[in-house]
């Protein structure tokens, strides 16, 4: 069960009845001050507005301390590792970090070296497996079921942590996922991961239950994937058109931030199908329940097994 592991650092380990276990935490009122004595630190080394903020507001909501580290102004800037960084933190009292990375799979050796929780908040292209988990239990309260469910993912699967999480932890649940974008943008390795690919969006989207659309992440682009932006957007951008085409109660998700005009257009983002805010509210829900049960407040009787879900990473 995960409320007894130590770390929360990916969603390929994880077993359906785990990410169950989850969702059903975030349905749960939470005891106020549940995590109170208990200190929170959020390291963030890319940029983050969603995931950051709610994470925050989680931790306070449910009563424990926490502090914001300035990578930018912290000694990592003088060349102190990641793994000293979190004992000198973790020395101070921390019992949990939060922690996005560019580079991937950096926490999973880590986590075994020091006591305090550790959560990956997206770790490069790998995984961010708190997305994933608000993903899933969106699409829960709207579709009530997964089994069966046909899930479209479009857009830049090759840089797309999201896509990744999102994937591996659907297949698990039941869901039917159909990839779609350029081929340029969707990686070798997804021949292996046991969805549809299409590339072409029309055909992607007949009988959609649940569209999720990605970011085009000019960031992490060394070389030219597409075209043109104008070029990206004509093929894969989702219209009202293009929704048209799918279930008529086929709802719309996008993790954020957005590129309008580009891979989604205000008309769908802002319309009656999009569920988009309803991911970040959620976002906070299912950050309060993982922190609840990775700090074992949930279940205060049982014993907290150290160990990390990743482990075989
Ligand atoms: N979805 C997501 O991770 O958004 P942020 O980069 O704003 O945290």
């Amino acid at each position: 069960m995960i409320g007894t592991h130590k770390d929360l650092l990916g969603i390929e380990t994880l077993k359906a009845e785990e990410i169950h276990e989850v969702l059903d935490e975030a349905k749960r009122m939470p005891k106020q001050d549940s995590l109170s004595g208990k200190t929170v630190a959020l390291l963030f080394f890319e940029p983050s507005t969603r995931t950051k903020t709610s994470f925050e507001l989680a931790a306070k909501r449910l009563g424990a301390e926490v502090i914001n580290i300035q990578v930018s102004l912290s000694s990592v800037q003088k060349g102190e590792s990641l793994l000293d960084t979190l004992k000198t933190l973790e020395a101070m009292g921390v019992d949990l970090f939060v922690i996005r990375h560019a580079e991937p799979g950096i926490l999973n050796p880590i986590a075994s070296e020091i006591k305090a929780s550790l959560v990956n908040a997206g770790d490069g292209a790998h995984e961010h497996p708190t997305q994933a988990l608000l993903d899933f239990y969106t699409i829960r309260e709207r579709k009530k079921r997964f089994k069966g469910l046909k899930v479209v993912i479009v857009g830049d699967i090759l840089h797309s942590r999201v896509a990744r999480s999102d994937v591996w932890g659907l297949h698990k649940l039941g869901a039917l996922v159909t990839l779609c974008g350029p081929a340029t943008l969707i990686p070798k390795e997804a021949q292996g991961w046991d969805v549809e690919i299409s590339y072409n969006l029309e055909k992607a989207l007949h009988g959609a239950d649940v569209i999720n659309v990605l970011r085009l992440q000019l960031e992490r682009q060394k070389q030219s994937f597409v075209p043109s932006l104008e070029e990206y957007s004509r093929l894969y951008g989702l219209d009202v058109k293009r929704l048209s085409l799918a279930q008529s109660n086929c709802v719309v998700m996008h993790p954020g931030p957005m590129n309008r005009g580009v891979e989604i257009f205000s008309e769908v983002a802002d319309g009656p199908r999009s569920i988009i805010l309803e991911q970040v509210a959620n976002g906070v829900r299912i950050r309060m329940a993982v922190l609840r049960l990775l700090l074992g407040e949930s279940q205060p009787e049982k014993t907290r097994e150290k160990r990390c879900l990743n482990k075989n990473f």
